[in-house]
């Protein structure tokens, strides 16, 4: 069993850094962190960092998630062997790359790339981004899946990892008292299919919704309010046709011997309890 600690960050490949930077700085409201020739890293809390533009593909997208220590980051490259998904252990530069102690990268029956990593380097400053827009940090993602029955196996076999709700076949998965970190949705090629970050309050996501309209930037889903979690959100538009989420009031399971995961219908009607519908095709 691999016991995840936390969710880290999301890398994702971008042929323009400068441009995405500037989007996630002023649109999104993240902070501008280091920068190297070919990637560029912001920060959404007192994390180095939880989210990395770099010079490549847009489809080359990496989860990073913490394990506790290297014993067990040892323990989970022999058990991750062992099921068939070959490892690759981070070099000394790589690590530098990704401002962690040590990791490793395997691929989810998918082909999701996934880096489980020591050590995260946490910022000696607090996170003081350039537009307000009320975020407290990065919280969950949305993961593409072939099959989304197989994969919420894999991950409930073989790591700490449970389902909180399923909408259809999409398993909505935690691996702490977050209601969901990782949310399966099918999709015919790997990647992250949302990236979510928590704001404080229903009116940041209000004034977010007002801010992007004012910008143009297409509202991809609501605002609304999950009925599996509880949180209101508002769904819109990013670099590379990436979805960005903004939610406040998700959930927390505290005692998840005595929460029963619940079945929703499938369809986009169940991912709002106000009835806005997504124009997400992975929604639908
Ligand atoms: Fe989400």
């Amino acid at each position: 069993m691999i016991e995840l600690k936390d969710m880290c960050y999301v890398r994702l490949g971008t042929r323009d850094v400068d441009g995405a930077v500037q989007y996630a700085t002023e649109i999104v409201g993240l902070e501008a962190g280091g920068r190297t020739r070919d990637a560029a890293y912001l920060r959404s809390d007192g994390r180095d960092h939880s989210l990395v533009y770099f010079d490549g593909d847009t489809d080359d997208h990496t989860v990073g998630m913490e394990v506790g220590d290297m014993d067990a980051l040892d323990a989970a490259a022999v058990g991750l062997e062992a099921l068939g998904r070959p490892v690759t252990k981070g070099s000394d530069a790589e690590c530098e790359a990704r401002r962690v102690g040590a990791f490793i990268n395997f691929t989810d029956p998918t082909g999701n790339s996934i880096d489980l990593v020591v050590r995260p380097y946490h910022h000696r400053a607090r996170y003081f981004p350039a537009r307000d827009a009320g975020i407290t940090g990065f919280s969950h993602i949305g993961l593409r899946s072939s099959d989304p029955v197989r994969d919420e196996e894999f991950w409930c076999k073989n790591f700490n990892i449970r389902v909180s709700d399923w909408l259809g076949s999409c398993g909505l998965l935690t691996f702490d008292q977050v209601h969901h970190r990782i949310a399966l949705f099918p999709s015919d090629y790997p990647g992250v299919q949302h990236i979510n970050h928590q704001v404080e309050t229903f009116d940041d996501v209000m004034r977010s919704w007002y801010f992007l309209n004012d910008r143009q930037i297409p509202i991809r889903f609501g605002p609304g309010r999950h009925p599996t979690s509880t949180a209101i959100f508002v769904y819109f538009a990013g670099p590379d046709d990436m979805t960005f989420e903004y939610s406040t009031g998700v959930r927390m399971i505290t005692d998840p011997d005595n929460d029963r995961p619940r079945q929703f219908p499938p369809g986009p009607e169940a991912f709002c309890m106000w009835g806005a519908m997504p124009d997400i095709p992975e929604f639908q």
